[in-house]
């Protein structure tokens, strides 16, 4: 019940313009601020710097820059340019050559037909430098036309793309079956959305015993699935099925978000798994960190810390 009320309170918090407009101006201003544990700054160059340290602790990252909601399709272009040119400075700083995009940021809430065009560009430059992209998935208004997207580059040709599904959302366990048949790569993630009870299970115990069903579906019949997650039980599941089934370590791979359950994440590399960080970084960096915030509210104790100590 809490955790709805904190998740409920901090995706409102998220959809504030003005909120956002004030964190943007302080969050970022000092190298301590609070926001950087959870984001890499706000360039790419300081992401690519982030990744670097990532990589030579053995894991794998993929690129986000973030910004979502866009509303102008002249937003869109901005935005699928700054794709294309983040491409090329990834290429040219020799890092992990994947990166994770979310359609309303390339104008899917505008036209489809045009974010579908902004998506094709995108693969296109990232197939000639081998790059993967990886769809996120936003909330349950955007899942359809987002699969719809994602079966249209497929169907293109495009086979450096997967897409995420969420386990709180009911249509996941179909989804994983189709998206496994197609043989595209999957992201199985809880889901960050609050969601309504007619679309998605509520319970915290319903969403992960979801999980662990959609985790069996894919690690059997999926393309290298990716297990996102930082809850230790499903890790656990996982990795005993993996083991029971004899699947190998190489097989799938374990991600987790920048700067969270850093131990986890070490101990997971020092156990042989794939591991990567999904590394966030730009301006637009607030309705990503209230998300973050709403997942577990001792975060916030995190944060006023960070104010207070960013005043001294
Ligand atoms: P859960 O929320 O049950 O947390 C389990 C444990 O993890 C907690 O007890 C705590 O220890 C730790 N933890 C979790 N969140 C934390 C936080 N914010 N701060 C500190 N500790 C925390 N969602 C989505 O809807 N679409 C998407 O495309 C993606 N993409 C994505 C990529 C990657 C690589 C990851 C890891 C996650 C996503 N998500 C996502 C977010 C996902 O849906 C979910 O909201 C978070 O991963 C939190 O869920 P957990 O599985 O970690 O479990």
């Amino acid at each position: 019940m809490l955790d709805a009320l904190s998740k409920s309170f901090f995706h409102a918090l998220a959809r504030s313009k003005r909120l956002e407009g004030m964190a943007s101006r302080i969050g970022m201003a000092k190298p301590t601020s609070f926001a950087r544990r959870f984001i890499a700054g706000e360039t790419a160059e300081e992401a690519i710097e982030a990744a670097k340290t990532i990589q030579q602790k053995g894991m794998l990252l993929t690129l986000d820059q973030l910004g979502e909601s866009i509303t102008t399709l002249a937003g869109a272009e901005a935005a699928t340019k700054v794709y294309l040119a983040l491409i090329e400075k990834i290429q040219a700083a020799g890092i992990d050559r994947n990166i994770s995009v979310k359609p309303t940021q390339l104008g899917l809430d505008i036209d489809q037909a045009v974010c579908i065009d902004n998506i094709t560009r995108i693969l296109g430059l990232a197939k000639q430098h081998d790059f993967f992209v990886r769809i996120d998935m936003e909330n349950t208004p955007y899942i359809q036309k987002t699969l719809d997207m994602f079966t249209s580059v497929w169907s293109k040709g495009y086979r450096n793309t997967g897409v995420v599904l969420q386990s709180a959302v009911f249509r996941s366990e179909d989804d994983a079956k189709t998206v496994s048949k197609l043989g595209a790569r999957v992201r199985l993630v809880k889901g960050a959305y609050k969601e309504p009870a007619a679309l998605a299970h509520q319970a915290k115990a319903d969403v992960d015993q979801a999980f662990v069903r959609i985790m069996k579906v894919l690690l059997k019949d999926g393309t290298y699935p990716a297990i996102a997650t930082h809850d230790p039980a499903m890790l656990a599941a996982t990795k005993a099925f993996a083991a029971e089934q004899g699947i190998p370590k190489e097989a799938y791979e374990f991600q987790m978000l920048y700067g969270i359950r850093r131990d986890l994440q070490a101990q997971l590399v020092a156990d042989g798994y794939r591991m990567r960080i999904y590394v966030p970084f730009g301006r637009q960096w607030f309705p990503y960190f209230m998300r973050r915030l709403g997942e577990r509210p001792a975060n916030v104790g995190f944060v006023l810390k960070g104010i207070l100590s960013d005043r001294g």
